[in-house]
């Protein structure tokens, strides 16, 4: 499960997202100018242009009435001639004085839709052209060759404008060009293939190529040095790498910016460089795979007011190289090496940049020590990030007095002590802050009154409670929230739901926080994660919010039936295991196209799953396509209700399940055949404790991801197919290949493990697996679980000799049944397995010699058989717990470490003795359940209790 894989539009949206800023090197005036002198044939062009728009949400065009072109909003005519030289069109959005155009992998919320008419040519004078931010794009919709034949043009704009396609080489006659922006989203479908035409275009100053993927144009380095003129070169995310061998001499003399972020530079050893290191401004060599030492010439670089090295693998970076830094105003050096103590790099910067630097990212560079007092030196950091590193000691009140603070990220590190209203005395500006994973307790008076609005308030496992935090009440405008795990054992507080009506991410889990949730969320509408985990909540399952993704209340105290339709149509995982919730399951969930985690185990849950035919009541309500059958569910975990009905026929539009827990149910019925067909990643089928029968299927063999097989307390009859011995995920020992479908990504803004992406891991839900006799609780490492059961049920004949190829199984156990024959020979080839019961049969015959070369076995049980003559030794046997009950009621068997001497008759006796009292000592049930006495939660009295 990808973080982008089926997550809902709105976060994909949110993410790919790629922000252009252009203020800086703009200088395009919007607006009517020049002479009023409109000439007709251009006013025409224009006008068709305007006809191929067919949306326009910013009325750009609003004003484009009239005769008087020259006077049309964005079109600028020339002062003498009358000439449209300007058109400047971009679908920008204003944020406090500055402009920006986002590159939106879904449709711009300002951007206009529709085509460029080629009419635009009779503007023949054109020098200026913006269309930046709109849809002229769009599938099938190359950029029109035509815009290469504006000669006179002088900027060029087509940023964040969807083509679809190649870029023309048209482009290339453009020789007069200062200006060239085509950037785009990363994820984007043009194809800009060969490039080689830039170097007609020997005038550029600015060239923006963002987005496109240039891996083709192997001689990028060597194109845009030819490029002489170039101040501004932002090449980001175009998977471009340095060349290897040392940089042949470079006309670049004036370059300021450069941005090569995102892609795929791995060294920045000097020799390649191709720019001047005296001119440069800005560095921006983010998200790259850079490793080796910090080049000791960056320190030349002393133009510098922009460094960006994070997401690299930098060693020995050292402030000292950064002695002539005096315009710094940004530093991110996050995933590098620095390896040192906070003070001592914070002292190795130089004194300029205390009123110089407004950024400072260090996060996971291992810098150690305490946070010093004197942190407020740098009076205008506005952000300052220290995320994951191994600070520790208390944080400085001084901190407090850092007014311009409006980042303050300190997660994830050792810092302790507590943190009071002294610390945000002054943070008038403090918008964002993370403080979650110290040892820290925050004692803020519930009265006072926060300076500051926050957006982002992370405060995961920071101990605020036992009482809710009642200074959070103003912070009206937090988008993320997390006071997971603080200690809180409070009702939630009545202004809750509605002061925090504009989160995006809700984190309250582990507390012990209780209360009703409201009958609807809806109110909610960005709300895409909420966590309510492990709380006293109750109340029915609310109305949710219309974009959420990701809904956790597990470990709760819902109650009541689930509602028939609850929104959200957006979900990917809802789970609301181990609540008090009954009813059935609504076929609502049908309608959940994008779900991928459905987890309602431990509830009352009752009657059949939903059919999910096309004609579901929900959809037609909804209104949705009837062809839309495919759901993307991947994991189903319903354990512990008490539904019913057949194996679930839904499932047949499920092709990415992986995981199946149906366990201690009471469904009936045989096993489908179409399983394998079907469901062709199922990994993890846990269907113990039902009442399915009919034998075991043998297209399950087909099934090349089953590395988890639990039939156990069910019905099955016939016998164990020998073709079992061909599946191939229990076979391979190597378990990496196979995800986890319990990983589960949450979207979170800040990262402490991985800081490539927005998404932290979090293994949720631990699985039930019974191995060794005992329920375990299995998370990370399900994935190297690799078991068959299929104890308790009434399978007869031989333990086929081909289940002797499963060499990757770990547990294996066929107990309580009737099998018959001899255990394999060959059983010793299964070194993996720990767990082995084949007790209750009527297995007969040795006990295998090679059964002493299963090396990893600590848990055995071949107890009431038919087993006889001398038990093997030696290696791993030796070891093993209560040899006496490994091998109790098989009347035959002889040697150590029984007391019952081989060479004696006594054995021979008791061997017949054995045959005599097998119908008694078979499938009684006070029998199966001393046997099992141990196990957590399995029934008391017979078999499919339902015992809670
Ligand atoms: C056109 O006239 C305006 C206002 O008189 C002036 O600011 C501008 O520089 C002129 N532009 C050209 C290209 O002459
Ligand atoms: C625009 O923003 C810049 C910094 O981003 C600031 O220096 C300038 O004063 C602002 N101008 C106006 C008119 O607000
Ligand atoms: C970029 O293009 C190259 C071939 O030109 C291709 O192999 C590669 O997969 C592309 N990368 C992406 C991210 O599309
Ligand atoms: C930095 O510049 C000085 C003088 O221009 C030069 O001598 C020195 O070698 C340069 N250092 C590096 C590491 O390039
Ligand atoms: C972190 O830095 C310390 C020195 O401050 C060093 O001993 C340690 O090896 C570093 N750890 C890692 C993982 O680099």
């Amino acid at each position: 499960m990808g973080p982008s894989s089926s997550c809902c539009l709105v976060l994909i949206t949110m993410i790919t997202v790629a922000m252009i800023t252009a203020t800086s090197y703009v200088h395009a005036q919007r607006g009517s100018g020049g002479g009023g002198k409109c000439i007709a044939a251009e006013r025409a062009a224009l006008l068709s242009f305007k006809a191929g728009i067919t949306s326009d949400p910013a009325k750009l065009l609003k004003s484009w009435r009239g005769d008087d072109c020259c006077s049309w909003s964005g079109v600028r005519c020339g002062n003498e001639t009358g000439h449209v030289v300007g058109l400047d069109l971009r679908a920008a959005f204003f944020l406090s004085n500055e402009t920006f155009v986002w590159c939106f992998s879904g449709v711009a919320p300002n951007g206009m839709l529709g085509e460029i008419s080629s009419s635009l040519l009779a503007l023949k004078h054109l020098k200026h052209l913006d269309l930046s931010g709109n849809y002229l794009g769009g599938v099938g919709l190359p950029m029109p060759s035509f815009l290469g034949s504006f000669k006179s043009l002088t900027y060029l704009n087509l940023a964040c404008m969807n083509f679809d396609g190649r870029l023309p080489p048209q482009l290339g006659n453009l020789s007069r060009l200062q200006h060239l922006n085509l950037a785009t989203y990363q994820e984007n479908t043009m194809r800009p293939g060969d490039v080689s035409w830039l170097r007609h275009l020997g005038l550029l100053r600015f060239l923006d190529m963002s987005g496109l993927n240039l891996t083709s144009n192997g001689d990028w380095v060597r194109l845009v040095t030819g490029l002489s003129y170039l101040k501004v070169l932002q090449l980001g995310g175009c998977g471009l790498s340095l060349p290897h061998e040392p940089t042949a001499h470079s006309n670049i003399s004036s370059l300021e910016i450069l941005d090569l972020s995102s892609n795929r530079v791995d060294t920045i050893n000097p020799a390649y460089w191709f720019w001047d290191v005296r001119t440069i401004r800005e560095l921006q060599l983010g998200r790259n795979q850079i490793t080796g030492p910090f080049p000791a010439a960056i320190g030349n670089m002393t133009s510098l007011e922009v460094l960006t090295l994070g997401g690299n693998y930098i060693s020995g970076v050292k402030s000292e190289m950064m002695k002539n830094f005096c315009n710094l105003r940004w530093l991110e050096l996050w995933s590098n090496e620095i390896n040192q103590d906070m003070a001592e790099f914070m002292e190795g910067l130089p004194r300029c940049t205390k009123s110089s630097l407004h950024i400072l990212d260090l996060s996971a560079t291992n810098i150690t020590g305490g946070i010093p007092s004197w942190i407020n030196h740098w009076s205008n950091l506005r952000s300052l990030q220290l995320s994951a590193n191994k600070l520790e000691g208390l944080i400085p009140l001084e901190i407090g007095k850092m007014t311009n603070l409006s980042t303050l990220y300190l997660d994830n590190n050792q810092l302790n002590g507590s943190v009071s209203e002294e610390h945000f005395a002054s943070l008038a500006s403090l918008e964002d802050i993370d403080l979650s994973y110290n040892s820290i307790h925050i004692t803020i008076n519930s009265d006072w009154v926060p300076p500051f609005s926050l957006y982002q308030a992370l405060f995961a496992r920071s101990k605020m409670g036992p009482h809710f935090p009642l200074w959070l009440k103003g912070q009206s405008n937090v988008y993320f929230l997390d006071i997971s795990d603080a200690g809180i054992t409070d009702n939630l507080p009545d202004w809750f739901w509605t002061v925090f009506s504009k989160v995006q991410y809700l984190n309250i889990s582990c507390n012990q926080i209780s209360g009703t949730l409201p009958a609807t969320l809806e109110f909610m509408t960005s709300a895409m994660t909420l966590d309510l985990n492990s709380n006293r909540l109750t109340g029915l399952l609310p109305q949710l919010p219309q974009y959420l993704g990701t809904l956790d209340i597990s470990n709760n105290s819902l109650s009541g039936p689930l509602p028939l339709i609850f929104g959200a149509p957006m979900l990917t995982q809802l789970v609301l295991s181990i609540n008090k919730i009954n009813g059935t399951i609504p076929s609502y969930i049908c309608e959940l196209k994008y779900l991928e985690v459905l987890d309602l185990s431990d509830n009352f849950l009752v009657g059949k799953l939903p059919r999910c035919s096309n004609g579901s009541e929900a959809k037609q309500e909804l209104n949705m396509s009837p062809d839309s059958t495919q759901m993307q569910l991947s994991a189903l975990i319903l354990y512990n209700n008490d539904l019913s009905g057949k194996f679930p026929e839904f499932l047949q539009h499920c092709q990415e399940l992986t995981l199946l827990h149906l366990a201690h149910n009471k469904f009936v019925g045989e096993l489908p055949i179409w399983i394998a067909e079907k469901l062709p990643r199922l990994s993890y089928l846990q269907l113990r404790y039902n009442l399915f029968s009919g034998s075991i299927p043998v297209q399950l063999t087909k099934l090349e991801n089953l590395r988890y097989l639990d039939l156990a307390y069910n019905r099955i009859s016939g016998s164990i197919p020998p073709i079992l011995g061909g599946l191939k995920a229990m076979i391979q020992g190597n378990s990496t290949k196979y995800t986890n479908p319990l990983v589960w990504n949450y979207y979170r803004p800040r990262n402490p493990n991985d800081f490539n992406d927005g998404y932290y891991v979090k293994y949720h839900n631990s699985l039930l697996v019974v191995v060794k006799g005992q329920e375990l609780y299995y998370t990370s490492t399900l994935i190297y679980m690799v078991g068959l059961d299929f104890s308790c049920n009434n399978l007869g004949g031989d333990i086929p000799e081909e289940i002797a190829s499963l060499v990757g199984l770990k547990n294996l156990n066929f107990s309580h049944n009737h099998l018959t024959g001899n255990i394999p020979e060959k059983i010793g080839l299964l070194r993996y397995v720990e767990s082995l019961d084949l007790s209750f049969n009527m297995i007969s015959g040795e006990i295998p010699s090679s059964l002493s070369d299963m090396a990893s076995l600590s848990y055995l049980n071949l107890s009431f058989n038919n087993l006889s003559g001398r038990i093997p030794s030696g290696n791993q046997l030796q070891t093993l717990g209560d040899p006496e009950s490994i091998y109790i009621g098989n009347y035959y068997l002889c040697g150590p470490p029984l007391s019952r001497n081989c060479s004696g008759p006594e054995a021979i006796f008791w061997g017949e003795l054995s045959r005599c009292l097998r119908t008694e000592l078979k499938p009684s049930t006070d029998v199966i359940i001393k046997d099992i006495d141990h196990f957590d939660r399995e029934p008391a009295n017979g078999l499919n209790a339902h015992n809670r």
